[in-house]
């Protein structure tokens, strides 16, 4: 299809897929107002993160979310942070360098594989990244298989139901729209959690 302004001009089960967000639009990401505008204290929260856990924090981008995950499965966790673009996993080392937490491991994945070992994952979080994966069925998939059996899947999206987000079109996404594609892969819905201002975060269990 052709492309519209914020898409790539490929669709996937109904919907246009939307582009990569750059690594110049990294400021965003890192913006002052975000915790109170999305309220990541109340996202972490929903995650129900225990020490010791190891989670991937697929699209990491600046690590804004990762860093705040890796206070969470402190003593004995980590935080596998994976993203396609270099420079974002360049900034997110610098940070969470400065912070302390070597707990964060920056990992290069491709557009098509988040390139993680089989069975290592407890659980694996997508923060407004799904809904421009450009290979999503493959993606999915790679992640199914380094979660470990019962380990979670979380999609962290904008939330396409409310006409008030304020967020353009294809970067939303809503809750029967991710179910339908989760739906692809051996993976069980288990809750929404609806407490964001403008997200919502459907999790998901590896069947088996
Ligand atoms: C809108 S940013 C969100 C960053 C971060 N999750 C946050 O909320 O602060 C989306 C990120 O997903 C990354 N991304 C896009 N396609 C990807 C893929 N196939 N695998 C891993 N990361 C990907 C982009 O490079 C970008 O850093």
């Amino acid at each position: 299809m052709p492309a519209s302004a914020d898409g790539i001009g490929k669709r996937y089960m109904g919907r246009e897929i939307a582009g990569v967000m750059g690594w110049q639009g990294a400021g965003w990401l890192e913006r002052p107002e975000r915790e109170r505008e999305e309220r990541t204290d109340l996202l972490v929260a929903a995650l129900q993160l225990r020490p010791g856990d190891v989670v991937a924090d697929i699209g990491a981008g600046t690590g804004y979310l990762a860093r705040r995950i890796a206070l969470a499965v402190m003593p004995g966790g980590k935080v596998l942070a994976v993203d396609v673009q270099p420079e974002m996993l360049r900034m997110l080392e610098s940070m969470a360098r400065q912070a302390g937490l070597t707990q964060v491991k920056p990992s290069l994945g491709t557009e098509t594989d988040v390139k993680l070992a089989p069975s290592s994952v407890d659980l694996a979080v997508m923060v407004d990244v799904y809904h421009e994966l450009a290979y999503p069925h493959e993606v999915l998939g790679s992640i199914v298989r380094a979660l470990k059996p019962g380990g979670r899947l979380v999609f962290v999206e904008y939330r396409a139901e409310d006409p008030n987000v304020p967020i353009k079109t294809l970067h939303k996404m809503s809750e029967a729209q991710i179910k339908r594609e989760a739906a692809a892969h051996a993976l069980d819905w288990e809750r929404t959690v609806g407490t964001l201002p403008w997200q919502h975060v459907v999790v998901f269990r590896k069947r088996g």
